[in-house]
């Protein structure tokens, strides 16, 4: 077989598309920064000057999410019709409760990340961050949308640990390598 053949077989073998793998790894890693951020250098900090670099850096680090979540999910339905048909998949098969909840999880967790940077912009916008990127609130809480965009953040937790709790299940009690659905290796039954 020649190489390019050999490399459209592994392709094809594939759960999801190159593009869809790096997008998963790469939006897991910025959620976890911007969230880690907004914890540890936003919440505890006084609202001073000092805090709009932090707060910027989060601010762009959640935009980005915004556009990385939206492409994620046009290439995911556009590459849908060449995955294999969802009811095969192991995913599918399981009837257990972590199961049963995988798919409406990873739907969840895209909403929850579409509405936390919506939130988010909607928030910094009444905050006066449109006319003056410079401005610093005495309470951001004075907003209706910092509640909201705080409650969603306990849900992105959640919906991240249940996210993680299914992988478990595949990975350790089902014994299938549920790493490698999400990552460039051809699956072996596949
Ligand atoms: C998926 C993307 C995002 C995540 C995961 C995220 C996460 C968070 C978290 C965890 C908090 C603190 C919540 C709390 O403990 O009460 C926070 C606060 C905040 N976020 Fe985001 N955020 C995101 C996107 C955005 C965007 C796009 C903006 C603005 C353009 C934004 C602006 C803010 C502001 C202004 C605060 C308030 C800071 C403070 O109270 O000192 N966020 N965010």
């Amino acid at each position: 077989m020649s190489n390019l053949a050999l490399k459209l077989v592994i392709l094809a073998a594939m759960r999801y598309p190159p593009a869809l793998i790096i997008l998963h790894w790469l939006l897991a890693a910025l959620i976890f920064i911007t969230f880690g951020l907004a914890t540890l250098a936003l919440v505890p900090a006084a609202n001073t000057p000092a805090k709009l670099v932090p707060l910027w850096a989060h601010m762009a680090l959640g935009l980005a999410i915004f556009l990385l979540t939206a492409a994620r999910l046009v290439i995911r339905a556009r590459s849908a019709k060449n995955r294999r048909p969802a009811r095969k998949t192991p995913l599918a098969r399981s009837r257990p409760f972590l199961a049963q909840i995988a798919r409406p999880v990873q739907f969840l967790l895209y909403a929850a990340s579409l509405l936390m940077s919506l939130t988010g912009v909607g928030l910094a916008w009444q905050a006066g961050y449109a006319e003056n990127l410079r401005s610093m609130p005495a309470n951001f809480y004075a907003f209706p949308l910092r509640a909201i965009h705080g409650t969603l953040s306990t849900l992105l937790v959640i919906l991240v640990v249940l996210h993680l709790l299914t992988w478990v299940y595949y990975q350790f009690l089902r014994g299938e390598n549920a790493l490698a659905w999400i990552w460039f290796r051809p699956k072996k039954n596949g």
